[in-house]
């Protein structure tokens, strides 16, 4: 019997690519990263039995139906978020969907605590003048950030990572953490209260940090509305999915010196970054690492490579989204 054809879209951790390679399955990498075009995509999904994919790789219904003669089975993403798949269209064909929950959480909350003291300590502006060669030396009184001992860090969204970030600033930096979920949370190893709506956490907040899942009712859910709800020291972080903020508006606040500043890893039209926030000093801008880590990345790859094996080979699936 013919080994089941697994096609990898991007290029993965060597650990990674050995577990596959030494799997009962016939593999087909990508060695060289390049992004697959929607056409490459049809052809993969013809042509093999599941795909390991990424955030990279816009999984819809009509992709999936392309050409009437799909093959694949089982998408296994790498990553934990799956707003780039289209869930209802994969559930209505019997393709199945896989994440890497847990294994990212550490990385991200790090990345998140990194933005909120680049933001915070205004680390992206001063390296920018320190690089243009305009520092004048020490000054008691220029460049000054805020500090996070005793200030509210607001979470919008507290599962797995909003949770690690809280108890990072909270037990680490001396903040106190207040948090929105749409569905109850906690207790929690740390201290952290509730509040009853996103309004008033975008209010309240010195520092605003992001985690919810991205598209659907999500889209737009940091709006023009409730950025104009935060003190004017206030700042927002976003590890989570680019398209929760709308991008403009957070131009605009950051433009008019409405709010203090902002830090970003995540884009609505990665790897599209709106031009504007280039010439803003007072944001820092990441090209989505929240995972990236070595470790991490392949402890991503490992569970999408044991989602696609436990797959082929009849066994419960570790991370089935649907
Ligand atoms: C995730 O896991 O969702 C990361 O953002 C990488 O896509």
């Amino acid at each position: 019997m013919s080994r089941p054809r697994v096609v990898v879209t991007r290029k993965m951790p060597k650990a990674v690519e050995d577990r596959l390679r030494a799997a009962d399955l016939d593999v087909t990498f990508n060695e060289d990263d390049t992004p697959y075009t929607r056409d490459r995509l049809i052809a993969a999904l013809q042509d093999a039995d599941g795909l390991l994919l990424a955030v990279s790789d816009v999984i819809d219904g009509p992709l999936l139906d392309a050409g009437g003669k799909r093959r694949a089975q089982i998408v296994a993403n790498f990553g934990v978020g799956v707003n780039h798949i289209d869930l209802d269209a994969a559930k209505a064909r019997g393709v199945i969907v896989t994440n890497t929950p847990g294994v990212l959480t550490d990385a991200t909350a790090d990345l998140a605590l990194a933005l909120i003291l680049a933001a915070t300590r205004r680390m992206s502006e001063m390296e920018a003048v320190l690089r243009r060669g305009e520092w004048g030396g020490f000054s008691p009184t220029a460049d000054l950030g805020m500090s996070l001992q005793g200030k509210t860090l607001g979470v919008i969204g507290m599962g797995r990572i909003g949770q690690a970030t809280a108890r990072r600033a909270v037990l680490g930096f001396g903040m106190t953490a207040i948090h929105f979920n749409r569905s109850a949370v906690g207790p929690f190893d740390f201290p952290a209260e509730a509040r009853p709506s996103i309004e008033d956490v975008m209010a309240e907040a010195d520092v605003i940090t992001l985690h919810t899942p991205g598209g659907g009712a999500n889209s737009g859910l940091v709006s023009a509305a409730r950025i104009a709800l935060m003190k004017p020291t206030a700042y927002l972080v976003n590890t989570a999915r680019g398209d929760v903020i709308d991008e403009p508006a957070l131009i605009a606040a950051l433009k008019s010196g409405r709010i203090a500043g902002a830090g970003l890893d995540v884009f609505a039209k990665e790897p599209h970054v709106p031009a504007e926030f280039l010439t803003i000093p007072s944001v820092t801008l990441l090209p989505h690492i929240g995972s990236a880590t070595l470790e991490t990345r392949t402890a991503m790859g490992m569970l999408a490579a044991e989602n696609l094996i436990a797959h082929f080979s009849g066994q419960p699936l570790p991370s089935q989204v649907v």
